[in-house]
């Protein structure tokens, strides 16, 4: 085991882009547990678009992370000493124990798991909470029928790409917007998406109508939003009466210092569209059917995954950077070890 641990902590908020010199990457003395509390070696560190929140000082669900502080972040590792009575030396462990290779925990909010279906990155991906935010947004709040279209953007990433993968096991017609003809080309041909609309192409309305017409025309019943933006206004003309919209995120909001205020307002009351944000951690209760579902459908073949994974710690942000700007195919990893 090493003598020091290694830890990327808050350097300054960003202002727009969030830029490698918000971060200090640092050696610190390796934390000792005390009764009640293990150590555990972080082997995966998951990095997510939330984080970007965290770094502003801006009011939101949860609280910012403080200048000089670990950044916050899920993680994936190993039980290395324990003092306490539910975990072992040797126990495989999921948690938030934020950007570092070290953490002391004292089990809050850790998760054991004894049995993995796959290997433990999985555990912050598919199988993990970006697979649980797109079983929740999709099932819960989208509540797709048999033979209903489903649009998700963002449909490249974690959450996204397991969003039109759902869509299509429970029957609809999945339709992804992604940024590039190779993602859009991954969505289709290795995700099994009916059709992927390339956002970055510039004719996004029309590209979105000529996805859309398949055969009759068709709108949109559930639109599962990650993005907001623009993306949100070309999608809200072709959604049909009473659809739904899950706004699960808004990356191309996270780093904008001016607010894009949506022009297509009209589209919900004209088409008595219900749109829900939500956040994964409400609704706890579900975790354990969408972990057990997820869990059969990636066993039985009918969920595809990618991951996109960075090196070491000390890489951690600049693929942070990467991510909010699309370079990231499926979920996006720091392996630690
Ligand atoms: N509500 C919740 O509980 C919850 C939980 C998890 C995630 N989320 C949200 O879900 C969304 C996706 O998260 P993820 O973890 O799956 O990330 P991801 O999709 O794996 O990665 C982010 C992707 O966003 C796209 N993007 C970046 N800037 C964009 C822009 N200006 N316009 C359109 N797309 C842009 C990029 O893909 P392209 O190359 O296609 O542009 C990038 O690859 C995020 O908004 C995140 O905050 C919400």
């Amino acid at each position: 085991m090493m003598s020091t641990n290694q830890q990327v902590l808050l350097a300054s908020r960003p202002v727009g882009a969030v830029r490698e010199d918000n971060f200090s990457v640092v050696e610190s003395a390796m934390p000792t547990p005390v009764a009640g509390q293990m150590l555990v070696r972080n082997d995966w560190l998951s990095l997510d678009p939330y984080m970007r929140g965290r770094m502003s000082d801006a009011k939101s669900y949860a609280r910012s992370v403080a200048i000089g502080e670990v950044m916050v972040g899920g993680t994936a590792g190993e039980v290395i000493e324990s003092h306490h009575p539910g975990f072992k030396a040797g126990d495989k462990v999921v948690g938030a124990l934020g950007w570092q290779r070290y953490a002391v925990s004292d089990g809050a909010g850790l998760m054991k798991v004894d049995n993995p279906l796959a290997p433990m990155s999985a555990y912050l991906g598919v199988l993990g909470m970006p697979g649980v935010t797109a079983w929740m947004g999709l099932l819960d709040i989208g509540q797709p029928r048999p033979g209903e279209t489903v649009v998700v953007s963002a449909a490249a990433g974690a959450v996204g790409s397991v969003v039109g993968q759902l869509a299509k096991i429970k029957g609809c017609r999945a339709v992804g917007i992604a940024g590039g003809a190779a993602k859009c080309k991954h969505v289709v041909e290795d995700l099994g998406f009916d059709a992927c609309v390339d956002y970055k192409a510039g004719n996004l309305a029309a590209d979105l109508g000529a996805a859309l017409t398949n055969g009759k025309n068709k709108g949109i019943d559930v639109y599962f939003d990650n993005v907001g933006g623009e993306v949100l206004d070309a999608v809200l003309p072709h959604m049909n009466a009473f659809s739904r919209i899950p706004l699960c995120g808004l990356i191309s909001q996270y780093s904008a210092t001016e607010a894009y205020g949506v022009k297509q307002f009209r589209s919900f009351l004209v088409n008595r569209i219900r749109l829900q944000g939500f956040i994964c951690f409400d609704r706890l209760d579900l975790w354990p059917q969408a972990m057990r579902e997820l869990g059969g459908w990636l066993g039985e073949g009918k969920l595809q995954y990618r991951e996109s994974v960075a090196q070491g710690l000390a890489a951690a942000p600049r693929a942070f950077i990467g991510l909010l700007r699309g370079e990231n195919l499926g979920k996006q990893l720091v392996r630690l070890g």
